[in-house]
């Protein structure tokens, strides 16, 4: 091989390996220095809010992820919308993030910043990531080393929620695809989705599917026939648009890998749950996953930990927020 060649090939892996744009900084224990306490004092005040109520979970979990998706893991999901201003929140498929997420945050920071030390040292965004990692152990999950350093961003537009994130009705190829927008693979997608061992939906993103699926059928086919029955018993046709269901009956408030034995059993709550087992691609995972724990917890703990990364904000790119909800 010839020298130049070789100092191509050098080159070129040399080049991979300086931080992308959008690549984070972030590391374990950012906050030795400024606030070394910090991850003691979030974990005490989602563990007050968890005995409180188990929405906390779900609600901290989904939080994160949808604030990942829309323009980086940046707290920008957590501004309230303004006069002239309508926030990602207020988006109108908005997501029905439950309140107890935010209200999470909000708290965890004002405790944050009652140690006088670390008073506005500790970004709103990674005591989201912080109280992320802490309720997927209070609810059986793995824990996990957390990589902070992230800024809260300085934009919150319901118009960037659109296209953003991934819709219920989703076949594999987009869910694939707008997790790999965000640089997470197709594995990362399939152990991401298991947050749906935990929490709630609400009738209408799944209604399609137990009456009106297509012409020949009124249900998916692809449903367990038992499982549809409990559907329409829990969601009749016309029913209460406040109402929502577990997403996973057999152990909702238990952060496991149900979520795969449920979709072996035709028990997925969405198409893009369900197509994880029907579409040949992702079925060998979904299998390898329902038999084994252990393998889900460490495929789990490497897909949050690359959706921490998505869009981080650095420099002037951001700023540590003084109230998670408005832009200082
Ligand atoms: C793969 C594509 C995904 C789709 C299409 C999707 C869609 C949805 C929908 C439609 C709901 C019900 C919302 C409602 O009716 O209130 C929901 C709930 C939820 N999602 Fe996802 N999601 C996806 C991935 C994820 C990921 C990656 C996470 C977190 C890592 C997540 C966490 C949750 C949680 C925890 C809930 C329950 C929220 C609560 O009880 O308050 N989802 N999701
Ligand atoms: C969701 O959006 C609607 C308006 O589109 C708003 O009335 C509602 O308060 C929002 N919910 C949350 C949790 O922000
Ligand atoms: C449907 O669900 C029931 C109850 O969970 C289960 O026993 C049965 O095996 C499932 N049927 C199929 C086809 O997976």
């Amino acid at each position: 091989m010839g020298n130049h060649r070789m100092a191509l090939i050098v080159l070129t892996l040399a080049l991979c390996q300086f931080p992308q744009p959008g690549d984070a900084q972030l590391q374990q224990n950012y906050y030795a220095n400024t606030c070394p306490n910090v991850e003691n004092i979030v974990r005490e005040v989602v563990t007050k809010k968890f005995k409180q109520t188990f929405v906390t979970v779900p609600a901290v979990l989904r939080l994160f992820f949808h604030d990942c998706f829309v323009n980086g893991c940046d707290a920008s999901v957590i501004v309230a919308s303004t006069a002239d201003n309508t926030a990602e929140k207020d988006h109108p498929d908005n997501l029905s993030l439950a309140g107890d997420g935010f209200d999470t945050v909000i708290k965890a920071k004002a405790a944050v910043d009652a140690v006088s030390q670390c008073r506005n040292k500790v970004s709103c965004a990674d005591i989201l990531a912080i109280a992320t990692r802490d309720v997927v152990a209070l609810s059986g999950g793995p824990s996990y080393e957390v990589e902070l350093g992230r800024l809260d961003g300085l934009s919150s537009t319901a118009a960037s929620v659109t296209g953003n994130l991934p819709q219920p009705e989703f076949n594999l190829d987009q869910l694939t695809a707008m997790f790999g927008k965000n640089g997470l693979s197709q594995e990362d997608m399939i152990a991401l989705s298991a947050a749906h061992t935990l929490g709630f939906s609400h009738c209408g993103k799944f209604a399609k599917r137990i009456y009106s699926f297509s012409q020949q059928s009124s249900v998916d086919p692809t449903l367990n026939q038992s499982y549809v029955v409990q559907l329409q018993s829990m969601c009749p046709k016309v029913v209460d648009s406040r109402i929502a269901i577990d997403m996973d009956p057999i152990t909702p408030r238990t952060f496991d890998n149900q979520y795969y034995k449920n979709l072996q059993h035709g028990m997925g709550l969405f198409t893009s749950d369900q197509v994880l087992f029907t579409d040949p691609r992702s079925k060998p995972a979904v299998n390898f996953w329902a038999a084994s724990p252990s393998a889900f917890q460490r495929a789990f703990v490497s897909a949050i930990t690359k959706l921490g990364r998505v869009g981080v904000k650095t420099g002037s790119d951001g700023n540590i927020r003084q109230d998670c909800a408005i832009f200082n």
